[in-house]
């Protein structure tokens, strides 16, 4: 439709600049996915050094990060401090990490409410201008001031690189509103959370890290952290799978099982998130930098069985709107052309995965393989039917039975009501017309239950005289455990 706009009234409606700006505050940033956004733009500068310092002052701590990439003049850096300063449907070159025209913004603006850029570029003289939300509130306007505390400081600071960048955050209110600097509590609470900062860092930009990048965080260099632990010993690598002309490529990893690695190695493996479970699944990278760090992507639930799993996807900068790339560049979701393919690609190391985290408990099972099998269910024929009956015999019955006293004969008639009115009619028609594999027990569901009671009933099994590797083969071959054979190594002798 052509609309001949010459003939039409329009009017200015220009966003209000304080609630815009307060509105970019709640988008949603964590200290950790801000910090990293700035440094995507001293990557893009082509930095090859990053400095990260902060200074602890309680209310009027400051947090600084210098790079010396290839700085900006004065109209590139008022530029750069537009919200919006680029198009998002603009082509960018292949190594930009950028997308929105907004990180720098959004992201120092989610941390405080007053932040200075420092730069300089070659043959230029270093230049700074501050954006202070106060200052932009009293004028309604889109206004940066030149004005940062202790500006000797600062200029001498970025005087110390050839060329190069420098973001100051202060007025850090989410962090450090109200603190003082003496309070020990407020001090420790916030060099915590710099040391999730710093592990958040060496996850993100392992891969630039690997290739030479040094991010310093007060003088010490981070140091990578490599998800798939490339170089391990029994750590099994899949063959990469290419989409999209080989744009798009996958490759999973199988870590190696717990009792292949050092205790060292082991905590290693916990990664920032300090727990396996939590670093399972995907890992999607664009242009190297990491999106998100070990997540299903809806596709599956976490489980412990599959904390062996960890799988990378590396995607180039020109698919942001398909994948859904998100401002805090912390979210990627596959478009549904890909889905069912990575789905099936993923299904394949999950298998293997399991296969490993199991193997310890297989070994065990099938060397005991001989033992009496506990079922929970029985089919049985009554006048030429069929019927299905809970096992009397089964461990864990036959010790509540044992210990119910007065209620012995009132569990055995409702369990007999279990049984009687079991649905299989419904669950076979279920099985037949319903898409949807059924699952094995205790899928999807805390595991906790499990563990409690195969630890009970090993401890049963222990006190009534077996052996500790006779009782772990019986707890195997107790209905549900033998779906988890991976808990028998945690089993204790109490
Ligand atoms: N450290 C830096 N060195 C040189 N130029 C920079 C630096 N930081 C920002 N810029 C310039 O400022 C612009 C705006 O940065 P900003 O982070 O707001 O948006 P972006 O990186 O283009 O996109 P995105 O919103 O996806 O981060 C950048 O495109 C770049 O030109
Ligand atoms: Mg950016």
């Amino acid at each position: 439709m052509n609309i001949d706009y010459s003939k039409i009234e329009s009017t200015t409606a220009e966003p209000e600049a304080s609630s815009m700006i307060e509105t970019f505050r709640a988008i949603g940033y964590s200290v950790e996915t801000a910090i990293a956004d700035i440094i995507d733009n001293s990557i893009t500068a082509g930095a090859k050094n990053i400095w990260i310092d902060y200074n602890w002052k309680g209310s009027n701590t400051t947090l600084s990060i210098l790079d010396d990439g290839i700085g900006m003049n004065n109209d590139q850096l008022i530029q750069a401090l537009r919200p919006g300063s680029k198009n998002p449907l603009d082509e960018r070159t292949d190594d930009d990490l950028g997308r929105f025209g907004l990180g720098l913004k959004t992201s120092s603006f989610s941390q405080t409410r007053k932040f200075t850029v420092l730069s300089k570029a070659a043959d230029n003289k270093s230049i700074f201008w501050s954006w202070d939300l106060d200052f932009v509130n009293q004028k309604k306007a889109w206004k940066l001031i030149r004005y940062v505390p202790n500006e000797s400081y600062w200029t001498e600071k970025i005087e110390s690189v050839n060329t190069g960048t420098c973001i100051i955050w202060w007025d850090l209110d989410r962090l450090t509103k109200d603190t003082s600097e003496d309070s020990e509590e407020a001090k420790s609470k916030f060099l915590g959370i710099m040391d999730s900062v710093k592990s958040h860092l060496s996850m993100v930009f392992q891969r630039f890290m690997d290739d030479g990048l040094k991010i310093y965080f007060r003088e010490r260099l981070i140091k990578p952290w490599d998800p798939f632990m490339i170089g391990l010993d029994g750590l099994q690598t899949k063959p990469e799978t290419r989409l999209v002309d080989g744009k798009i490529k996958i490759k999973g990893f199988v870590l190696p099982h717990r009792s292949k690695l050092s205790a060292e190695q082991y905590n290693l493996g916990k990664g920032p998130k300090d727990n396996w479970t939590a670093h399972q699944g995907f890992y999607v990278y664009r242009n190297r930098r990491l999106l998100v760090a070990g997540d299903w992507l809806g596709f599956f639930k976490r489980e412990v069985h599959y904390d062996l799993c960890r799988i990378q996807i590396d995607l180039p900068n020109n698919f942001d709107g398909d994948w859904q790339i998100d401002i805090k560049k912390s979210i990627a979701r596959p478009p549904s052309m890909y889905r069912e393919q990575i789905r099936a690609l993923a299904t394949e190391v999950r298998n293997q995965a399991v296969e490993v985290y199991r193997h310890k408990g297989k070994v065990l099972k099938r060397k005991l393989a001989s033992d009496e099998y506990f079922p929970f269910w029985e089919e049985r024929a009554r006048h030429g039917k069929r019927f299905y009956k809970i096992n009397r015999n089964h461990p864990l019955l036959n010790d509540l039975l044992s210990k119910s006293g007065d209620l012995k004969k009132d569990i055995e008639k409702v369990i007999q009501f279990i049984e009687e009115t079991i649905p299989v009619p419904l669950i076979t028609l279920q099985e037949s017309e319903n898409e949807k594999p059924h699952g094995q027990p205790f899928e999807g569901i805390d595991h906790n239950a499990i563990k409690e009671t195969m630890q009970k009933l090993f401890n049963g099994f222990v006190s009534s005289g077996l052996s500790t590797e006779k009782a772990k083969a019986r707890v195997l071959n107790t209905e549900p455990f033998n779906f988890y054979p991976e808990y028998i190594e945690f089993l204790i002798n109490e």
